[in-house]
Parts: C-alpha cells; structure tokens; sequence
C-alpha cells in the first residue's frame, strides 16, 4: 500500500485517478466551505472549473432548488448568491439545494480529481471521519493520493501540512503503508507546527482573507472535527 501528495493539481493528467482513492484538499477555503454546506443539508454541490461553467451548469437546474457561489480574488462573485465562505452555508440558506460553486483553486482540483474512487473531501473540518474513510480507500485500492488545491498553481503550505498529517493520522495503525517521496515531504511539515492555526496563519492565503476581512474564515477552517461527515464526489456531484 502507497500513499502519494500532489502539491499542487498541476502535474494530475486524466486517468491518473483512476483506481486510486483519492482526497482532494483545499483548507481555504473551498473543501471547508464544501464540507460545510453539506453537513448543513445541502442536497450536492457541484464544482465548476470557472464562473462561466458554474453559470451553464446551474441554468439546467431547477431554478428555486440552486444557488450559485464563488469568489475571485477571495470576493463573492458578481451576480452570485454567495461566496466561498463556510459561514455563509447556513442550514437556512443552503438547506435542500444545490449549490453550483467556482473557485479559484479548489473546485478545478476536484474537477481533475475526477476518475478516483472515491473522491473524498477534505478539511481539518472533518477531519476525524476523514481518516477513516481514507485508511478504508488505502486498503481497498492499495493507494491513496491527495490533491493538494495549491494557490494559482504554487504549493500552499495550510494545503500540504494538512496533507501531512493526514499522512501521518492514515499510517498510524496500519501495518506496512509506504510514501511517495512528496507524501514523505509533507510529513515532515507536521513538526513545525503544533496546531492548524498556527500553520495557516501566516500563508499567502490567509494573509489575502484578512486582507478582505474574511479572517473568520480562517479562524473557522483551523477548528478540527466541527463535522463527522466525507463528502463524496462521484459523477459531477459532490454529496
Ligand atoms: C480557492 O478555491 O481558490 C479558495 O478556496 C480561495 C478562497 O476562497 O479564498
């Protein structure tokens, strides 16, 4: 059994999932805010790889039931119903719909995480349940590969120290589970930090959601287990 770490989607070509578990990463904000919305009662989310995919996809849905969310440059965009912040999927708002949402990084990661099975969804938010789910993907495909989101195609440090100690949680109590030389990589990150927030809060990502008053945001994606639930992403839906 192997355990691999992409940095970044970048070098993910099509049919590289396939056969792999698979848990794609995005800690600000996108698998956060995903994992949010569902633990909420949202029906699915459906990941666009732009504003103008996530626009197409929503017109062939039910108008009442859908709700268009998303940001660039961190900001909700224009003529959306919501942005990319997890306070915003409140059970009221997002409660039996599906919410169609393009983000800058996150959700084209999940879209080239496609063909993995499964796909799951990934944060600190989940992050109990998530290893479980993982170790049960490693022993059933005999790898395990995690999609780091990265930021506009850099490694982002809050995307791959959590992909470390996924790493490191995964291995603990399974016998023989061997690394790729980049899963080795982001568990030697684990150290440096004693808590998510205190490896979040200096990143180039963090730093842009203060920037944007948005650092409540950032305060809530270091919280660890707010939801026992592993969104799933299979056939263009995550649920
Ligand atoms: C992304 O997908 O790029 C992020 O979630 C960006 C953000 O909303 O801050």
């Amino acid at each position: 059994m192997r355990i691999d770490v992409h940095f970044t989607p970048l070098g993910l070509n099509s049919g590289d999932a396939a056969g792999r578990g698979v848990v794609v990463i995005d800690v600000l904000r996108a698998t956060t805010t995903i994992i949010t919305a569902l633990a909420n009662g949202a029906k699915a989310v459906i990941p666009a790889a732009t504003s103008e995919e996530a626009v197409r996809l929503a017109s062939n849905l039910e108008k009442d039931r859908v709700l268009l969310a998303g940001e660039r440059k961190s900001l909700k965009i224009e003529g959306f119903a919501l942005g990319n912040s997890p306070g915003e999927m409140t059970p009221e708002v997002v409660g039996g719909k599906t919410v169609v949402l393009a983000t800058t990084n996150g959700t084209p990661a999940l879209v080239a995480a496609q063909g993995g099975d499964p796909v799951l969804v990934g944060a600190p938010a989940n992050f109990k349940a998530l290893v479980e789910r993982a170790r049960q993907a490693l022993s059933e495909r005999g790898e395990l590969l995690i999609v780091c989101a990265g930021r506009e195609r850099q490694f982002a440090l809050e995307d791959a120290y959590t992909a470390g100690r996924l790493v490191k949680a995964v291995r603990r109590g399974m016998r023989k589970v061997d690394m790729y030389e980049a899963a080795a990589a982001a568990l030697a990150l684990v150290p440096l930090h004693e808590t998510w927030s205190d490896a979040f809060k200096g990143t180039a990502a963090a730093r842009q959601l203060v920037e944007a008053n948005l650092g409540d945001d950032v305060t809530f994606a270091g919280k660890q287990d707010r939801f026992g639930t592993v969104p799933q992403y299979a056939e263009r839906r995550i649920t």
